[in-house]
């Protein structure tokens, strides 16, 4: 059989028969067609001894902020010995992996700084929320110890909600329906033979079970209603009572209530996702911890990149110092505006992506009402007003206290909150909220923060978007002299701890490997 001849399906009935389902699923792996197979490249970090075989000493390193990108680089680095210092603008460590609790400030540019209220146990994730099981971020949680739970990204017993609607409708009514009738359309359009073209008579019968199944349309191929709607009074001892409706398709088509049925079905949305244990900062805490708080000096902020021949030369108020190399992981449109002599593409390159406007507001209540009267358990409500969301948290249920945030908004929503003060900001979060959850919504709140990643100093800006991944987005893959850039915006994972991660990690492999390199 030539090698052209020999299919990719033949191959592995091949090998399942020689090796038993051990060797096919390597070799499917392999080919790139198993479940989980992707071609991330293995990290090697940096060791010990890496330095010492060689016989020279290790090489310092300035990292220039302790975000999520800084602290990886400084604790990969550290592994083999490095000298690493880094330079953190801001008072406080984590960049935009932000967990609010009791006592805290956060300081707006422009605006009023807030101090958090919240009750013991109570914490808002301010940045970062969530994160997916196939993540970098999840192995630094096994490697740091830092414990992770179920973050609850969608929950059938939220809401989705659409301006001018008399009452939010839970998600699992919105589902029902809008699945009911797609089914239903397609069906009849299949028994009409308008699909006749493009299905043959067993395409057709497998596509009706299927749809059968999907929209509960029995055998008329008729959506009347189901009971996936969810019940008036829950089935117990009797059968439950079932909700008034569906509304017709056209209803249920403008009531929009479509909106929350494909929230999580990107490849990076998709349940289960993840939360450490008692705040997302765990992850900084641990990553300081690893590094070494010596190493971090706070309140520094850079005012100058020099890089000569024999090292880089960081200034910054108050002090100056140098390494050997320096890595850069501060957001793009930051570091652009801060001197250096790296070259005008450099400029150019970092002045590229647009910083994008995102905000939240966390909403403290001294009973979880959403628990206890709307059997909600995490999860989100869906809605088309500015607030785009409100988030139920997935920790702490049944306990007395918690934290719902009562927006995230992006883009054009984000910027209209972040326009407000944080009072205003409340007003407006609690009268959308209030057309979902009622009075209640208003009178039980306790507390509450928001923030307008904009408005962070030296931040400014939620994540980047980029025009395109040519010229600056490659430039800047590379080190312009010693000088390195790191940082989830120079990944396809932009707005994702994981980006940072896998940023730090290939700075890190190709910097050690010219350290190790260098003449002796
Ligand atoms: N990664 C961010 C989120 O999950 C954008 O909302």
């Amino acid at each position: 059989m030539t090698e052209r001849g020999l299919s990719r399906r033949a191959l592995l009935v091949g090998v399942g028969a020689a090796g038993g389902a051990g060797a096919m699923f390597a070799a499917m792996s392999a080919l790139g067609l198993a479940p989980g197979s992707h071609d991330t490249p293995a990290f090697d970090a940096p060791a010990p001894g890496d330095f010492a075989l060689r016989g020279r000493a290790a090489a310092r390193v300035v990292v220039l902020g302790a975000g999520v990108a800084g602290l990886t680089c400084a604790y990969e680095l550290g592994k083999a010995g490095y000298d690493c210092v880094v330079l953190e603008a801001r008072d406080r460590v984590g960049g935009r992996n932000l967990t609010l609790r009791g006592g805290d400030t956060l300081p707006e540019i422009g605006g009023e700084t807030q101090t958090a209220k919240f009750g013991e146990d109570v914490y808002f994730n301010a940045g970062p929320a969530r994160i997916a099981p196939w993540m970098v971020t999840m192995d630094y949680c096994r490697e740091l110890g830092v414990p992770v739970e179920v973050f609850v990204n969608s929950n059938s017993s939220a809401y989705v909600y659409t301006g001018g609607m008399r009452a939010p409708v839970r998600a699992r009514t919105a589902r029902a329906d809008m699945y009911g009738y797609i089914a239903e359309l397609l069906a009849k359009a299949t028994d009409a033979g308008a699909l006749d073209k493009r299905l043959t008579e067993q395409d057709r019968e497998r596509l009706l079970e299927f749809l059968s199944g999907f929209g509960d349309i029995g055998g008329k191929h008729t959506y009347e209603g189901s009971p996936r709607r969810g019940f008036g009074a829950w089935p117990g001892i009797l059968p439950g009572t079932p909700l008034p409706g569906p509304g017709t398709l056209a209803e249920v088509l403008s009531a929009g209530t479509g909106r929350a049925l494909t929230m999580d079905f990107g490849f990076d949305q998709a349940a289960p996702m993840f939360q450490p244990v008692g705040g997302m900062d765990t992850i900084v805490t641990a990553l300081v911890k690893a590094v070494g708080e010596h190493r971090i000096k706070l309140g520094t902020r850079v005012t100058r990149i020099t890089d000569r021949p024999g090292g880089v030369e960081v200034a910054y108020d108050g002090g100056a110092v140098t390494g050997d190399y320096c890595i850069a992981t501060l957001p793009p449109h930051v570091l652009a505006k801060i001197p250096h002599n790296l070259g005008t593409p450099v400029t150019d390159a970092l002045r590229t992506p647009v910083p994008v406007s995102a905000g939240k507001m966390g909403l403290e209540y001294g009973r979880r009402w959403w628990e206890l009267d709307e059997n909600i358990y995490g999860g989100s409500s869906e809605t088309d007003l500015d607030i785009t969301h409100i988030w139920y948290p997935s920790h702490g249920y049944h306990s007395q206290r918690g934290l719902v945030v009562g927006y995230y908004a992006v883009g054009r929503h984000a910027d209209g909150y972040a326009r407000l003060t944080h009072d205003q900001r409340r007003a407006r979060a609690l009268t959308q909220g209030k057309k979902i959850h009622g009075e209640l919504y208003r009178t039980g709140l306790l507390s509450s923060m928001s923030i307008e990643w904009r408005r962070q100093p030296h931040i400014e800006g939620a994540w980047v978007a980029w025009p395109s991944h040519d010229g600056g987005f490659t430039l800047l893959q590379r080190p312009a002299g010693r000088v390195y850039f790191a940082g989830d915006w120079l990944t396809s994972l932009v707005a994702w701890q994981a980006g940072a991660m896998e940023s730090a990690r290939k700075v890190v492999t190709e910097l050690h490997t010219r350290a190790l390199a260098r003449p002796g």
